[in-house]
């Protein structure tokens, strides 16, 4: 796109050569000159698309293996996603000092090197989602002044053991000025304590669609959430701890449906916050899920409700009494065995004497009859052999 109007202007300093020959040669010359000196910041990489008003670059599924060189300085939006591309290295970003939006999105990046991204000074929205990251330095980033407002990593993180590798690069990696961060669909059963403790602005943080059950006491400690999206989890409820969590954040917004709540005595507690919290955006859409007979109950209705409660505690004690009753009675039975055993010693003794030998004979005639048996069968098996 960028090589029409240069060509434009060229062919108008052909057309003028008949004129003026000399004049039109050295004007053609210098305006060779021109084009060929300003043509380094015009240049479009092969198989991108580069839009110098709208200061866009696009190699969208372009089959790239590696991030393309000679993208214009004067980009501020590039998008290089649905291609290849396994590897960042602090060589693919320089020179692009205006670069506010970068989408590395549908890509196989699994390493993300030292001071890949650290030129880029102007940087606010970052989105790796949709990749199989594995290893992030937290270098990657500039530190001093890591400029980033959004980050994007849903559905990119390879495997668990990533997320160690990420929650070092959120610690360490200068997120002073990030207020939104997305980690949907990435198989998250736990996140470590303190994860979110360097990201001082977060105020959206999006984990649907992860396997979560616990949020703990330095899960968000030290940050004033306003959106926290937890739907489609594996919270079965919110204990005391949790509850306090979410309280403390005071502009906060937290989502929780498609969860599989368990309507048992656990979930009173949760159920008396939603009664009287604020909090929940969703609050109508949260149902029981276990047991069989409150399925797609909604919880908020369940308010005042002893879910069984007190009748399985109740029956748990009278589980445990009862198991205590048993023992009592099988120990006394033992002890009156043994005592008439005593009583019965020299009796036992003939007794265990006469089963003994009833035993020998047995064994004996066993015995026999086995020997029997396998002579015969060895005597079938000669006379199949002939
Ligand atoms: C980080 O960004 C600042 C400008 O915001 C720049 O001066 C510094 O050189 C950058 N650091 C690295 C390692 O590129
Ligand atoms: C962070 O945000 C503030 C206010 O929006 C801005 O003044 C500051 O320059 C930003 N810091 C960086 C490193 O971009
Ligand atoms: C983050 O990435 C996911 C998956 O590509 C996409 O659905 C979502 O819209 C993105 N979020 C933003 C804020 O762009
Ligand atoms: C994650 O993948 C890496 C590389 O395949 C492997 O070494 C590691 O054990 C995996 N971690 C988990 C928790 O599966
Ligand atoms: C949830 O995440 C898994 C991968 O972790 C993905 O395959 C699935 O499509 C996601 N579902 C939704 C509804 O986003
Ligand atoms: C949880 O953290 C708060 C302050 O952040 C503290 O007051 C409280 O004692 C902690 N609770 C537990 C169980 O650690
Ligand atoms: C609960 O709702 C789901 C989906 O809406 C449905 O498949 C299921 O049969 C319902 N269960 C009961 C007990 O109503
Ligand atoms: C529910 O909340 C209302 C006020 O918001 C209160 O009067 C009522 O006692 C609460 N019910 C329960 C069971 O906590």
């Amino acid at each position: 796109m960028k090589g029409f109007p240069g060509s434009f202007a060229f062919g108008g300093v052909l057309e003028m050569t008949p004129q003026d020959p000399t004049g039109a040669i050295l004007g053609s010359w210098g305006l060779l000159f021109l084009l060929l000196s300003s043509l380094p910041c015009h240049l479009c990489p092969v198989p991108c698309e580069c839009s110098e008003p709208a200061r866009t670059v696009k190699c969208v599924q372009k089959e790239l293996t590696a991030v393309p060189t000679g993208i214009p300085g004067y980009t501020r939006n590039l998008f290089i996603t649905g291609n290849q591309i396994t590897w960042i290295g602090r060589q693919d970003f320089q020179g692009l000092p205006n670069l506010v939006t970068l989408s590395l999105a549908n890509n196989r990046i699994s390493t993300v090197e030292s001071w890949a991204f650290s030129t880029l000074q102007s940087l606010r929205y970052l989105d790796l989602s949709n990749n199989l990251l594995f290893t992030i330095r937290p270098e990657a980033f500039n530190v001093t002044a890591n400029s980033i407002q959004e980050l994007n990593l849903s559905h990119s993180l390879y495997n668990s053991s990533a997320l160690l590798s990420l929650e070092a690069t959120l610690v360490q990696g200068g997120f002073r000025n990030l207020s939104r961060l997305e980690l949907t669909s990435n198989e998250i059963v736990y996140l470590p304590p303190g994860m979110f403790s360097g990201l001082p602005k977060l105020k959206h943080l999006d984990l649907r669609n992860n396997s979560l059950m616990d949020i703990k006491n330095s899960t968000f400690s030290g940050l004033n959430l306003k959106f926290l999206d937890l739907t489609l989890n594996a919270f079965r409820t919110l204990k005391t701890e949790a509850l306090s969590v979410l309280g403390r954040q005071p502009h906060l917004r937290v989502f929780l449906k498609d969860n599989p709540f368990m309507c048992n005595c656990d979930i009173k507690e949760l159920v008396s916050w939603l009664n009287q919290s604020q909090q929940v955006g969703d609050m109508d859409k949260l149902t029981c899920v276990f047991p069989q007979e409150l399925q797609n109950i909604s919880l908020v209705d369940q308010v005042g409700t002893k879910f069984a409660c007190h009748s399985s505690q109740s029956g748990e004690n009278a589980l445990q009494t009862s198991y205590a009753a048993l023992g009592v009675a099988l120990g006394v039975i033992g002890i009156i065995f043994l005592f008439v055993l005593y009583l019965n010693r020299k009796g036992m003794k003939m007794w265990a004497y006469s089963m003994r030998d009833t035993c020998q004979n047995l064994l004996e005639e066993y015995r026999y009859r086995y020997e029997m048996d396998s002579d015969r069968r060895i005597a079938q098996m000669l006379a199949m052999d002939i």
